[in-house]
């Protein structure tokens, strides 16, 4: 018998064909990629477009910009309408200030997460966003950070929200994330930068892995015509 499952849509045009439906509601996704592959972008949009659609909330965490410059480079990418009060974002100023309130002892990674867990219990969020691992490594001093990155995955799973950890992967790193994150997540969508000819870069996106989907393995390209994203047949663009 075929199970019925929940999934949540990106709303990115052509993408959720390609998720086999969209994702699993409640996974836990790595969005990896090098910087400037719109990581931040695209996930705002996934969120912004769900609040807009079927009314649900997310919570943008942001160890990298502040709300405002979210803010702008989501208007500047067609989102004027971020929808506030659906799409929170929590950014480095009001976590200073929770940790500024915590305990000496705590540690940074104990106090995201105690700040994230009072935010989905008080505010009902569907979805959640880590922007990004990397930031997050570079102001916690883990000191057993394979085993400090795996708590705090599975302390973000057992909220059961639809979860993206955003990981910057250098320029030429041969592996996805730094501390073995990629083994414990549900689904990871990558994104590279290609060149195209002498002058053209392009986007790739490819879902790598997305558990329990039937999804396409296929490389695509990822656009963004000004208001709304969509992925495209990488064959066909070079026509
Ligand atoms: N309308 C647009 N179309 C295509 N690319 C854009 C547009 N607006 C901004 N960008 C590019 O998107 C990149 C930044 O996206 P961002 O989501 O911050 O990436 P990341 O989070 O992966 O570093 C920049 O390189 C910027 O030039
Ligand atoms: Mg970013």
């Amino acid at each position: 018998m075929e199970v019925e499952l929940p999934v949540v849509q990106t709303y990115v045009d052509g993408l959720d064909k390609i998720l086999g439906g969209g994702i699993p509601k409640g996974a836990t996704v790595l969005v990896a990629g090098t910087p400037g592959t719109m990581k931040t972008s695209l996930i705002l949009y996934v969120m912004n477009e769900n609040a807009k659609r079927n009314g649900s909330k997310g919570l943008y965490v942001s160890l990298e910009q502040d709300a405002d410059s979210l803010r702008t480079g989501a208007a500047r990418m067609g989102m004027a309408d971020l929808q506030e009060s659906r799409v929170y974002m929590l950014d480095m100023g009001q976590l200073r200030r929770g940790l500024f309130r915590a305990e000496g002892s705590k540690d940074w990674v104990t106090i995201l997460l105690e700040i994230i867990k009072e935010a989905v219990s008080s505010s009902g969020y569907d979805m959640l966003a880590l922007d990004s691992l990397e930031a997050l490594y570079a102001l916690a001093e883990l000191k057993t950070p394979r085993r400090e990155m795996f708590h705090l995955v599975a302390a973000l799973k057992e909220l059961g929200l639809t979860t993206f950890l955003i990981a910057e992967t250098p320029f030429g790193a041969s592996r996805l994330t730094q501390w073995g994150e990629d083994f414990l997540v549900d689904g990871i969508l990558h994104l590279r930068q290609v060149e195209v000819g002498e002058t053209e870069t392009q986007l790739r996106l490819r879902c790598i892995k997305m558990r329990y989907m039937n999804h396409d393995r296929t490389t695509l390209a990822l656009n963004h015509d000004g208001s709304k994203f969509f992925v495209s047949n990488v064959i066909s663009r070079k026509k």
